[in-house]
């Protein structure tokens, strides 16, 4: 019997789900199942979104056939040939000559190899950005080569605003009668696979998955369909923002993930030494044996955690086996950006630290403590302070009270506490959102004022539309600006008013938080969510004093402070031709000729009044 899911008026979901499957790809094991997702549209064309894995082909023709209503099949779009979401290809033609497959040139190739199918007369090449229209939709294709094979291909549903975004935004596991995130407690409960199926399937790709993001921030993302697990309707910051950081390798908690390999206990017993020195300083920690530990999981681990400790006994004169298979796991997977630390043993030739230091060496950005903590067979008493020495070295990195260390989970929908440390006299984007209009001003004074709950203050210059904005809608996001952020932001945000400019026109900029208000996911650090519980009229400005419902981090690149803008980004005043007098605006650069500027002068460009201007 078919089983099928409305996603929209005019979309089904016709995919299948596999719980028999022990090992996904043949390595990663799935004991939630996994869901193999294929999706129809009823247009005035029938479109399908590729096929399933052969394990479910079965229940899947049967859907698209329910699905269809007795239409035929107008066109197959194959956006992965990987043989999970192929398989059912020869199948589907038999069923139905007329289809017209639309791939990229990559995909026919990767066809061809698979399978020995008459593809030749019936395909549909498409490139970057070529359209196809289906009646009422208009679909564009956007090719993202290695996330997770070349051929891998995006389509944008520019009529429904729906990204079908092939493997990216997956995860392992069944759909268990759900199909959307929001229907669960996605955080608690799919989060932890969704970065395992990450990590393993395309974390060594994570160039490729930032160029992929960067091409579809330019597209207004209402719906993300992937080829795995959940659709996203609401909230899509949510599973965004953590391929922002799994991409860049940015770490999601700040704390200690201890992997040990241990014969008969004694290099466990370090570990666990270790673990508890740390825990004593508020340091989170997790600990796998990787005898027993799937490395798939703790390669997940590993893109989760800020620092990896890694405690191996020395086995065959090398690196305890299963310990060797997780450290090259991990080289394979590109792990990087994570400070590192080694303990090794053996009885009478410790060599396990060296080698994992060699093979991690070669990593990028990997950051290993100089001394190896070593032990000969067991860790004796006097050795508890090189234990404590390696604590006291990782230590150093938190430099966050412990209750902010114990409690730093970059969740959306929660507060991460570190989020605040990226404030500063700084430079931040305040957004808001007052029924469609979204707008934006930059603002410099962002201030936490208390912890539980936590609150901040901003001061809004009544004359920018933002303020009224917030003033009536009490919503608004900090984007908190970091030192790549380049002048044009500036000038888009600052320069111009939203009264009678659309801010965010062709920017591309189409992420949200919760709150509905539109956020900055480049050229920044981190983003707050505030809604105002209190406003204080102080002349010019108005001061918000906000409840934080909302943060998290999006880099750790340092966050632009107003002498970083002045010395780096804006740029330098030329001075007038000739013998000409001016003054020259502090804040964005513009010079007034003449040798008097009067009190009540107004910037043209970005509004600062005669203040803000000095003699050149
Ligand atoms: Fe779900 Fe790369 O295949």
């Amino acid at each position: 019997m078919y089983c099928i899911k409305k996603v929209t008026d005019d979309l089904v979901w016709v995919g299948a789900n596999d719980r028999r499957l022990a090992f996904f790809e043949g390595v990663y094991s799935v004991p939630e199942g996994v869901s193999y997702n294929s999706y129809l549209l009823t247009d005035e064309k029938t479109v399908l979104f590729d096929t399933v894995d052969k394990a479910v082909r079965q229940r899947f023709l049967e859907n698209v056939e329910t699905a269809l209503k007795g239409r035929k099949l107008d066109y197959l779009v194959v956006q992965h040939v990987e043989p999970d979401h192929s398989a059912v290809i020869p199948d589907l033609i038999r069923q139905h000559p007329e289809i017209k497959i639309v791939c990229s040139a990559r995909v026919l190739e990767f066809i061809k190899q698979f399978y020995d199918f008459d593809i030749d007369s019936r395909v549909h090449l498409v490139e970057e950005n070529d359209t196809l229209n289906t009646g009422k939709h208009t679909f564009q294709f956007i090719m993202a080569p290695m996330v997770h094979w070349p051929e891998v291909m995006f389509t944008y549903d520019s009529t429904a605003k729906i990204l079908f975004s092939a493997d990216a935004f997956g995860h392992f596991g069944a759909l268990n009668g759900a199909l959307f995130a929001d229907e669960v407690d996605f955080a608690k409960d799919y989060m932890d696979e969704t970065r395992r199926y990450y990590s393993n399937i395309v974390g060594k790709y994570g160039t490729q998955v930032e160029s992929a993001l960067d091409k579809v921030s330019a597209l207004n993302i209402e719906m993300i369909c992937p080829l795995h697990g959940f659709v996203w309707r609401s909230n899509l910051s949510e599973i965004i923002s953590k391929y922002m950081l799994w991409s860049r390798y940015e770490p999601e908690e700040r704390g200690v993930m201890i992997s040990y390999a241990s014969v008969y206990g004694n290099t466990e017993n370090a570990a666990e030494i270790l673990a508890c020195r740390l825990r004593d300083k508020g340091i989170k920690t997790i600990i796998f044996d990787v005898s027993v530990t799937p490395a798939s999981e703790i390669v997940s681990a590993a893109f989760k955690w800020s620092h990896l400790v890694f405690a191996s006994t020395t086995y065959n004169a090398g690196i305890f086996v299963t310990m060797e298979a997780l450290i090259y796991d991990l080289a394979a997977h590109n792990i990087q950006n994570r400070r590192v630390a080694i303990i090794e043993n053996g009885s009478w030739a410790a060599t396990s630290g060296g080698l994992i230091r060699e093979i991690l060496g070669k990593c990028e950005k990997i950051d290993i403590l100089e001394n190896n903590v070593s032990i000969l067979s067991g860790l004796k008493a006097a050795q508890l302070s090189d234990i404590e020495s390696m604590a006291e070295a990782i230590g150093k990195d938190f430099a966050a009270p412990a209750g902010v260390a114990q409690n730093n989970q970059a969740a959306p929908n929660a507060v991460d506490p570190n989020t605040m440390f990226k404030l500063s006299y700084g430079l931040f984007v305040l957004t808001a959102r007052d029924g469609n209009k979204d707008n934006g001003c930059i603002i410099n004074t962002v201030m936490q004022v208390t912890v539980t709950p936590v609150k901040i203050t901003i001061a809004v210059n009544k004359a920018n539309y933002t303020h009224d904005m917030i003033l009536k809608t009490g919503k608004f996001n900090i984007s908190v600006l970091s030192e790549g952020a380049p002048f044009r932001v500036f000038q888009q945000f600052g320069f111009h008013s939203g009264k009678d400019t659309d801010k965010f026109a062709g920017s591309g900029e189409a992420l949200r938080t919760t709150n509905g208000v539109r956020y900055l996911s480049k050229w920044t650090n981190g983003v707050i969510s505030g809604e105002v519980k209190e406003s204080i009229d102080c002349g010019t400005h108005t001061l918000f004093i906000a409840e934080v419902n909302q943060a998290f981090s999006l880099s750790r690149e340092p966050s632009v402070t107003y002498q970083y803008y002045f010395d780096n980004i804006k740029p330098k005043p030329q001075p007038p031709k000739g013998n000409k007098k001016g003054f020259v605006c502090k804040i964005c650069g513009y010079v007034h000729e003449g040798d008097t500027l009067p009190d009540d002068f107004v910037c043209p460009l970005c509004k600062h009044g005669a203040q803000d201007f000095e003699r050149i």
